[in-house]
Parts: structure tokens; C-alpha cells; sequence
């Protein structure tokens, strides 16, 4: 794979190891799952087939009511037609893992959608825009009577799913989790085939979306008594030296007859060791009954889960019948309080907190949408980097996935719901997103949603809002709501809302008066800065180049709705009643390529770009967010052929004042006004520019660049030395092009291919360059070549003649019903039977040829130019695979010529 950087010099990639036992395709147990407990989690993300339907012609969509079929997908149980079929044959299409995303996959168009950084999905490419999904699974016959449902994290969009060919649902949302009950339909001891169709061809967001299962699927078995589907519910409540744990459990009684039974609830410290315990009395539930029960344990001492301690504890839920457990459950969470103040914002613990935050949206450089959990890990771990406390879920649902490392990384979250409204499907969503996420500490609040326009301003915006909210809090009593809203502050959603959500503070009126205005006419209401800035830049680029779609990674570039990184945040900080705010955005991600259209692809909004790399700005945040001493200078030092002219340098930094020095001549020291930078301009030479950064006159730190040699070196740098064998864990190989000093060339645009040996794979690369059309992947291909086949009975399989490459056909009957011709073909076969098939390949380097095959009798012997390739082999409905020898292969004259015998002799 090739990939080359022609504005920076750093490119990611990714690398996934490969487990012993690649091609099983049993469920496997997750890493979490405890082996010996009743309940299994178990990942359902290896070894799915995947190919393309078609969005507007159901012939190249295999077919879901074919014409010589009797039955549809919804006329019989059971009956899933086309690819929707227990026994469709699925073996031409690709093998993949989950997390999957094709979009990013897919080349780019300008007939692709912009929003979407024109990828070629979508309404224009129907042909590319549904995908197929299906995997073989095996379920012991010892799980009979187990409850068991699969559960999808996340699929973009509008899914379908069948397994063993019986319909189990649709879910429209591409961002909503949701859950199907298999217990009846699966083969126990036996084979089973679960089917998605994914339609992608509308869009949710204004943004890049991905297309395909881009999140984990898990399979949960339990028994037919156990915890709900997200069936518990914790809520802490801090008083003094001691906290009170309510534990929420809703059991479910999927049994057919009454069950009996206790739930102990326990809460483990984070060493697992017990700190609380309480057991129910006997509780009882009819057949397919559900109950909630609860208990109040109590833990003295609590260690609380902070942002500087992430403490988490474990409630360990346990269902007994007599002496046995029939389920158990463990819900992670904290113990922490939150409170919302009108006039001083934020508290966690009891202290004030500044949100020091940014929206995400979930893309990433080389991945797309399916971002694995380790790389969520990584863009975390790079936020709290720059000092950030806090991010937004914009504008959807996360992954889960995504909660549990803020919950143990530290990093709090305004949870975002996708769909605005109040009919069964939106508030569905809404409850969904709830009672999955509501026992995250890291969550600490609810966003209904993001800049609705078209109501928020009115009175309906301010019914609508109410009602999701009341929803909202039925669910969960212990979080506020809040609503991103761009415009009519003090009408519509603002009036009803818990937490009044500014986006962007110059849509107030009055621009710098808006909040204020706001503030002043709902006095008793808490606000946040619910999104801000929109500053956009291009990381490493300092002048700007419009034909290549590049801006400057000065602090100055912004659209008329937008407003610098200085800008915006000495605004906010100056507010304390607002409680912080969440810039737009985190990283760059692909769609919304403002301020320019195609060939742009990527948005340039990001702290980082695409890949986590950080842009200037990152270090202006963390300069006033981070609270250690930060000094960063801005431009690179290669400038040949400027000798002598002015160029414009920035510091970046928190300190009192800062001296800047060129090859050891002083630029001038200045003094640091707060939430600010400092600026010279000095007139080109090469050499080292030096800044010296001083706190009460002291020197305290430095920072210099240096104009460097010419590219000498590459140099790979991996974000973790070493990685699980688990087909999901990654890291993050940082690429750079170093001089003969082992200097970055910060101006270097080589282009650099990738190769990995050994277990491990690359699964993307980036660059960053938000107009950059190289791919992100290498995509396995996959091809079909037809074979036509001819049929001659015989009376003994004994060194049969015909198996030779040149044997004379040409008198032959055409096999299974194929071919057509003057023979026809569908003679009853006889008892033994020389099939001979005739194909052409092309030459592709590297390929794996095979040859697939439905059994056409009780034994079969299968030769290749007249090699044997395999001897009596059985008959298997499913069909049998072989992988052809290319020596074995034969030149393509000697095929055409034997082709062309056939044809004149026909
Ligand atoms: C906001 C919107 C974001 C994004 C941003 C770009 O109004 O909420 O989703 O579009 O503008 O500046």
C-alpha cells in the first residue's frame, strides 16, 4: 500500500495481529467474559462475509422474491429469501472482522455527497450502498434452553437481520444499539447463519457516517431467569464519609413456569475485593414475567471517581435459586456527585469544574467509522494530552465502548442523542441511549440534541424539548438534559431545557452579549457552551495554498459563523456562570470540507487532524487548559529561498513572559497577557529559532526549531510496543521523515509504502491531508469466474481419460442446466458421472485461486489439467474449497485454443 504525504510528513497506521485460529468461526468469548459463569458475553466480530446488494434493483440485491420462488422475506417463517436464506452460498464474497466500515473503503466522487467527504455511496451509487453481511456461527446443543440474543453496538444504517433465515428485525438508526432474541430459531448442536442487509443510502448527519456493522456484535447467553437486557441501574449518593448505593436490578422470567428465587448484590472495590453486600428475600416471578427490585447498600469511606482518580467499582448482581446461581451481572461505576449551578457552573465532588471540552465525531484516518476500542483509547488519551476534561458524543450515540475508557480514563461526557422528537421511534432512541449509558460516571449529562433549527426558536421547540426531557427523566432522575441550540436564546428550546446548550456564542444577540442576555433573563437556569469556534486549519501548513485546499495553522482562520480558539475561549472563561464549553471539534474528520468544496474531502476544524496528530492550536489549549508549563513555537524553520524576508512567529504558551532568540540574537522578550499569545516578526536566516519561556523571572522552559537537512530517514515510532493477539487490539505507528540528524523534516512530501511481515496487519493509514484522495485501505478483492461445465455418464471412476486438459468434449452434454445450447442439459445425471468445467483466469499477482464446490454426488474426484486435486471426497451441503496450485495452472492460449475446438466442433 502506498500512500503519499505531500503537505506533511507523518502518516499513521494500524496494526491488527491476526490470533492462532483465524478461521474459526465459532463465537468466541470476548476478553471480558468470565469463563466459568453463567452468563457468557461472547464477541461475535471474526470471520462475516460481506458483499454488495444493490439499492434500486433487487435482481443484483440476490433477489429477495425471485420469480421461480413461492415465498418472500415476510410471507413464511423462516424463510429469508436471496442472501436473507439459511443456505444461500455466500463463499464468493469477502471474508472480514468487525469493526467494518466500507464507506471509507469506497473511492471518492464528486458526485458523492460532501457532507459525507464524497465518498462514492450513497443515492448515486446504489450499486455501492447496500451492503451484505453473514456469519456462520456454531451453538452446542448443551446451550438448549439457555436465553440467547445477539446484540449490535452500532450498524449504519437502516439494518435488517434475519438469522437462520427467520426475520428478527430493522433498526432505521445508525447509531442506536439494539438486541434480538435468537432462543427459538437457533440450531442447537448445530450450524446457524445470522444475515444483515445495511442500507446506506440515506444520510443521518451532515457528516462523514461510515456505512456498514462499524461497531462490536456480541452474543449473550444466560439463563431463561436472568437480568434484563442494560438491566440495572446504579445511583450513588454521597453524605459525609459514607455513600449510599442504590442498586436498580430488572430480572426477567423467559421460563415457563413461576420462578423462585434471591438477588444478592454486592459491590466490589477497584481490587475486587468485597465492600458492601445485601441479599433480597424470597421474590418470585410468573412465566415471561419482568420485575424490578432494589436494593440500598451502603460503603463507608467511598473513594470517589474524580478526573484526577477514575475510581470505578463493581456491583456484582447475582440471582440464586436454592443454592445456585443462575445469573450474574457486573455493572462498573462510580461514586461521585454532579450539580449544575445558574451561577457558577459545573461541580463534580463538590468542586468546581471548568469543561474544558470538544465535540467528536467517531472517524478516524485509516478506519472510518469503525474505530477499534484501542484507538478510541489512543484520541482520549490525546485530548486529556492537551488538557481536555470533557467531550461532547456529537451528534449521536456513541460507541459504548467509547464510555467505558472516559469512565476509566477520566474524561467527562455530554451524551448525545441523534433523532429530535417525540414520536415512538425518536423516543425509543432516546430510551435506548438512556438505559444503556446512565450507570457511565463519565456521563454527566444528556444532550436531546444538536442546532434543530426549525423548531428551536419556537414554541414548539419549547413543548418538544419538554416532553423528550420529562421522558428523559423518567428514565434517569439523577442527570440533567441540555440541547445544543444556535439561535432564538430566550424563546423555543431554551425556555424548557434543564442546562441551557450555546452553540457558538456570536448567534446570541449582540454577538459578545448573547450569553449574558440569556443569563440575565433565566437567572436560575446553568448554561454550557454546548459547542464553539468551528476555527479551522491545516496541520504543518503556514502559507496558505487554495489550490491545494490548505489553510494556515495560525489561530486566525474561521467561517462567518465561527470564531478563533483565543477568541472563544477568553470569552468563556471570562463567563464562570457558563460551565465551560466544547470545542468544535476535537479532531478533524472527513465530510464537511468548509471553507472549500471538492476536492477537498475532510473537514479542517479539528485540534487535531485526522490521524491525532496535533495542529498549532492544540498547544494554545493546552497552554490554558493543562496547568503545566507550555511552550510551543510556530512556524517550521525551512524557508530557502526567503533569506531576509519577514516571517510571522507565534508562541504558544502559559508563561509570564517569553524571549525569542535566532541563532542566539534576541527577537525581543515579551509579556504573556492571560488566555493569549505572543507574536514576532523576524526576518528569515536559517539556523535555530529559540524560545525561552520564564515564571517570576526564572527560565522555566524552552522550545526551538531548527531549519534541517534534506530527508534522510524514516523513522517509525509505535504508540504501544506491543499488542494482544486478539484480532482487535491496535497501535498507532507514527511515521516520520527525519534528516541525517535525525531532525523531522517538517516541509518533506515523500511518498512512503507500507509492508508488514509476521502476524500483524496494517488496517488504514492516514496522512491527515484533508485533500488527499489516496486510500485508506488496502481492500482484498474478490473475484467470481464462471465455469461452464459439460457431463458425460460413465460406469467406473478407474483412470478415467477424460480428466486430461486436452481431452475432446465436444460431443459432451452440457451439465447442470447450464450453457443452454443445441443439447440442452438437464438429463437425470447417472450413477457416475466425468463433469468437465472450463475457465480462464487473469493473471493477478499474489492471488489466492480457489475452487468452489456444491457436492454433486456421495463421492467425488476432482482433477485440475489433469493433477488430482482431491480424492473421494463426501458429500457436504454446505460445499467444499480448494485452493488450485498455480503451477498447476495452464498458459491462457492453450485454454483459448482448447475453448475455440469446442466451439467450432459444437
Ligand atoms: C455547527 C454544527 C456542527 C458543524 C459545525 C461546523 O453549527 O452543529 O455539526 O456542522 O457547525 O462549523
Amino acid at each position: 500500500m502506498k500512500i503519499k504525504s505531500n503537505c506533511s510528513l507523518i502518516i499513521a497506521m494500524f496494526l491488527l495481529p491476526a490470533a492462532v485460529g483465524f478461521l474459526t468461526a465459532n463465537a468466541q468469548p470476548s476478553p471480558s467474559a468470565t469463563t466459568n459463569a453463567p452468563r457468557e458475553k461472547l464477541t461475535m466480530d471474526f470471520g462475516w462475509r460481506f458483499g454488495f446488494g444493490h439499492a434500486t434493483d433487487s435482481s443484483k440485491d440476490f433477489d429477495p422474491a425471485p420469480a421461480s420462488g413461492t415465498f418472500s422475506y415476510f410471507a413464511k417463517a423462516g424463510v429469508g429469501a436471496g442472501a436473507a436464506a439459511a443456505n444461500f452460498d455466500d463463499r464468493g464474497w469477502r471474508t472480514l472482522d468487525l469493526p467494518h466500515d466500507w464507506a471509507v473503503e469506497v473511492p471518492f466522487s464528486n458526485r458523492g455527497s460532501g457532507s459525507h467527504g464524497y465518498k462514492a455511496i450513497g443515492k448515486n451509487f446504489p450499486e455501492a450502498s447496500i451492503g451484505w453481511y453473514r456469519k456462520s456461527f456454531s451453538v452446542p446443543a448443551s446451550d438448549l434452553g439457555k436465553h440467547i440474543i445477539i446484540e449490535f453496538d452500532g450498524v449504519f444504517r437502516d439494518s435488517q437481520v434475519w438469522v437462520n433465515g427467520f426475520y428478527l428485525g430493522r433498526e432505521s438508526s445508525g447509531y442506536t444499539s439494539f438486541s434480538y432474541d435468537l432462543t427459538d430459531y437457533l440450531n442447537y448442536g448445530g450450524n446457524n447463519v445470522i444475515s444483515v442487509r445495511v442500507d446506506a443510502s440515506l444520510e443521518e448527519g451532515w457528516f462523514y457516517e461510515g456505512a456498514g456493522i462499524y461497531r462490536h456484535v456480541w452474543l449473550t447467553k444466560t439463563a431463561p431467569l436472568h437480568v434484563a437486557h442494560w438491566g440495572t441501574f446504579v445511583t450513588t449518593e454521597v453524605k459525609g464519609k459514607s455513600a449510599g448505593v442504590t442498586a436498580r436490578v430488572t430480572v426477567n422470567n423467559a421460563a415457563t413456569n413461576n420462578a423462585s428465587f434471591t438477588i444478592e448484590q454486592t459491590i466490589l472495590d477497584a481490587d475486587g475485593k468485597t465492600i458492601s453486600s445485601d441479599k433480597t428475600k424470597q421474590l418470585s416471578l410468573k412465566p415471561g414475567a419482568t420485575g424490578e427490585f432494589s436494593s440500598l447498600l451502603k460503603v463507608s469511606n467511598p473513594q470517589l471517581w474524580s478526573l484526577e482518580t477514575p475510581y470505578l467499582h463493581t456491583l456484582v448482581t447475582k440471582i440464586r435459586k436454592g443454592n445456585a446461581v443462575v445469573d450474574q451481572y457486573e455493572t462498573p461505576f462510580g461514586i461521585r456527585t454532579i450539580r449544575w449551578d445558574a451561577n457558577e457552573g459545573f461541580f463534580l465532588n463538590g468542586k468546581r469544574v471548568e469543561l474544558m471540552g470538544t465535540c467528536c465525531h467517531q472517524d478516524h484516518a485509516g478506519v472510518g467509522a469503525a474505530v477499534p476500542d484501542e484507538l478510541n483509547v489512543f484520541r482520549i488519551a490525546q485530548l486529556k494530552k492537551m488538557g481536555s476534561n470533557a467531550l461532547r458524543t456529537s451528534h449521536n450515540p456513541p460507541t459504548p465502548e467509547l464510555l467505558d475508557a472516559c469512565d476509566r480514563m477520566g474524561m467527562l461526557v455530554m451524551d448525545e442523542n441523534r433523532e429530535y422528537g417525540i414520536n415512538p421511534q425518536e423516543l425509543g432512541q432516546l430510551e435506548r441511549l438512556i438505559l444503556r449509558d446512565r450507570n457511565h460516571p463519565s456521563v454527566i449529562i444528556w444532550s436531546l440534541g444538536n442546532e434543530e433549527w426549525s423548531i428551536e426558536g419556537s414554541e414548539k421547540g419549547t413543548r418538544v424539548t419538554q416532553t423528550m426531557q420529562t421522558f428523559a427523566h423518567r428514565l434517569d432522575p439523577t442527570r440533567l438534559c441540555t440541547v445544543a441550540i444556535s439561535g432564538g436564546w430566550g424563546n423555543g428550546s431554551s425556555v424548557s431545557i434543564d442546562v441551557m446548550g450555546f452553540n457558538y456564542f456570536t448567534h446570541g444577540d449582540g454577538r459578545d452579549t448573547g450569553n449574558d442576555r440569556y443569563h440575565a433573563k433565566f437567572p436560575d437556569k446553568p448554561s454550557v457552551g454546548s459547542e464553539d469556534a468551528s476555527t479551522f486549519s491545516t496541520r504543518g501548513i503556514y502559507v496558505e495554498d487554495r489550490d491545494h485546499q490548505h489553510l494556515t495553522a495560525y489561530d486566525t482562520n474561521k467561517p462567518d459563523w465561527g470564531i478563533t480558539a483565543e477568541e472563544s475561549w477568553s470569552h468563556y472563561a471570562a463567563r464562570p456562570y457558563v460551565a465551560g464549553l466544547f470545542q468544535w471539534t476535537g479532531f478533524d474528520y472527513r465530510g464537511e470540507e468548509t471553507p472549500f468544496g471538492w476536492p477537498a474531502i475532510s473537514s479542517q476544524f479539528g485540534i487535531l487532524d485526522v490521524c491525532g496528530f496535533p495542529k498549532d492550536n492544540f498547544y494554545y489549549y493546552q497552554a490554558w487548559w493543562s496547568g503545566h508549563p507550555v511552550l510551543h513555537l510556530l512556524p517550521h524553520w525551512n524557508w530557502a529561498g526567503k533569506e531576509g524576508q519577514e516571517i510571522l512567529v507565534w508562541a504558544q504558551s502559559n508563561c509570564e513572559e517569553v524571549e525569542l532568540l535566532l541563532n542566539g540574537q534576541s527577537q525581543g522578550r515579551k509579556v504573556m497577557k492571560k488566555n493569549s499569545h505572543l507574536e514576532w516578526n523576524v526576518k528569515y536566516a536559517p539556523g535555530t529559532l529559540l524560545a525561552r519561556g520564564y515564571n517570576g523571572g526564572k527560565e522555566i522552559i524552552t522550545d526551538k526549531v531548527e531549519t534541517t537537512g534534506d530527508p534522510a530517514a524514516v523513522q517509525l515510532t509505535p504508540h504501544r510496543a506491543a499488542i494482544k493477539a486478539d484480532r482487535e487490539d491496535v497501535s498507532v505507528i507514527t511515521v516520520q521523515v527525519n534528516d541525517a540528524q535525525g531532525r523531522v523534516v517538517a516541509t518533506a512530501g515523500n511518498e512512503i509504502s507500507f509492508q508488514i511481515t509476521g502476524p500483524g496487519k496494517i488496517i488504514g493509514v492516514g496522512n491527515g491531508d484533508p485533500s488527499s484522495h489516496e486510500p485508506d485501505k488496502f481492500v482484498e478483492k474478490v473475484g467470481m469466474t464462471p465455469i461452464t461445465w459439460r457431463q458425460l455418464a460413465v460406469d467406473s471412476i478407474e483412470n478415467r481419460p477424460e480428466v486430461a486438459f486436452d481431452f475432446d468434449d465436444s460431443g459432451w452434454q452440457n451439465a447442470f442446466g447450464g450453457g443452454g445450447g443445441r443439447r440442452g442439459g438437464n438429463a437425470a445425471p447417472a450413477q457416475t458421472n466425468v463433469y468437465r468445467g472450463s475457465f480462464e483466469l487473469s493473471e493477478v499477482t499474489g492471488a489466492i485461486v480457489s475452487f468452489q464446490l456444491r457436492s454433486v454426488g456421495e463421492q467425488q474426484w476432482i482433477y485440475l489439467n489433469g493433477k488430482p486435486i482431491a480424492q473421494n471426497v463426501g458429500r457436504n451441503n454446505t460445499g467444499h474449497q480448494f485452493d488450485l496450485d498455480p503451477a498447476a495452472a495452464r498458459r491462457s492460449d492453450a485454454a483459448r485454443q482448447l475453448r475455440a475446438h469446442r466451439e467450432r466442433n459444437d
